[in-house]
């Protein structure tokens, strides 16, 4: 588990963009669990600066690609300022939604959520779809796009308060406690018949026991195991085959990113539903780039509801 004598924050003078390049000013930071990986020693070496998209705005530019004050979507990782190639920013517009869901529900969070739920878990109308992590980023698109499909949504997640969010304001069917409930009789109760789609967020113990909780010809989409993103060995090996071989399930991993090619019409079904009231989202938002480290380690003690975003400076155009 990385701490936060682990960041440093340094100041640096502000890049001057190349040839075909922007200088972006960050506003809104995203943390995602992801970044555990990319920090790792065999990835990262120390001192380098942590990765991550940002929204921002063109502060200038080198390139036609992009305009001075356009609100932008880049891995600028987590600085105030960088300089990247223009042709690698997503020029998202401030009308749709807030800017900053353009690394949460309209961006890659949400994407992950469709993709993963819609092209590899593929949802029946009357399903049951469980999803764990579920009153996080990704976790809570997941059962709200479940429940636009015609399916029950169930979520697991870390507290009474959560599982009271999930069931209440995101309108899922029901909600799991997983520190507090006894997690195979509380499967039994909220999936009676069994579960047709798992979305995996967590992996370890909580995917070992749902593989026991399988309805014939199920599917589990393996999209994140962050209970062991912090450990050396994983903690269970799934007892997985058996219980997948008898239900005739499919197991599959998958990358957003391999959907991006088709991003643009997912996120105009999206903001529809942003629009029509049928997807929700809520934000766990600190201030201050100096405040990332510890809004980064948050995501692996569950102190997020919602997306995780870090609110760097204000938009010097108007944008929401
Ligand atoms: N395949 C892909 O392309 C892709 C893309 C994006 C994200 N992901 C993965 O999707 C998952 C969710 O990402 P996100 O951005 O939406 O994060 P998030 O769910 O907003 O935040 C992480 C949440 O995970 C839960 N958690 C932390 N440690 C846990 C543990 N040991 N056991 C069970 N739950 C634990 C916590 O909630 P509780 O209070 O409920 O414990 C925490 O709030 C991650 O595994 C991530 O790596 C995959």
């Amino acid at each position: 588990m990385p701490t936060a004598e682990n960041f440093r924050l340094e100041e640096t003078p502000i890049p001057e963009p190349g040839d075909g390049e922007a200088l972006v000013r960050t506003l809104w930071l995203s943390v995602d669990p992801y970044m555990r990986w990319a920090i790792r020693g065999d990835r990262t070496n120390v001192g380098e600066v942590v990765t991550a998209e940002v929204v921002g705005e063109v502060a200038a530019t080198r390139s036609p690609a992009v305009a001075v004050g356009q609100i932008v979507v880049g891995r600028i990782g987590w600085q105030a300022y960088g300089a990247i190639a223009a042709d690698q920013l997503r020029v998202i517009d401030p009308t749709i939604a807030p800017i900053q869901t353009g690394v949460g529900i309209l961006g890659m969070p949400g994407l992950t959520a469709y993709f993963g739920l819609l092209e590899v878990g593929r949802p029946r109308p009357g399903e049951t779809v469980l999803v764990s992590g579920a009153a996080g980023a990704v976790g809570s698109a997941v059962g709200q796009i479940a429940a636009i499909k015609g399916c029950r949504a169930v979520g697991i997640a870390g507290t009474e308060a959560k599982c009271h969010h999930l069931t209440q304001d995101l309108g899922f069917d029901a909600a799991i406690n997983y520190r507090a409930d006894d997690l195979s009789t509380a499967l039994k109760r909220a999936c009676p018949d069994g579960v047709d789609v798992y979305f995996d967020n967590v992996g370890g113990r909580i995917l070992d026991m749902v593989l026991q909780h399988l309805r014939m010809y199920a599917r589990v989409v393996l999209c994140g195991f962050i209970s062991q993103y912090n450990l050396e060995e994983p903690e269970v090996v799934p007892r997985h085959s058996v219980p997948l071989a008898l239900a005739c399930a499919r197991m599959e991993g998958f990358f957003a990113n391999d959907y991006f090619d088709r991003q643009d019409p997912a996120l105009r079904e999206l903001a529809g539903w942003i629009d029509a009231g049928r997807l929700k989202y809520r934000e766990d938002i600190v201030e201050g780039l100096e405040n990332a480290p510890a809004a980064f380690l948050g995501l692996f003690t569950g102190a997020n509801v919602g997306k995780a975003l870090v609110k760097v400076a204000e938009p010097t155009v108007a944008a929401s």
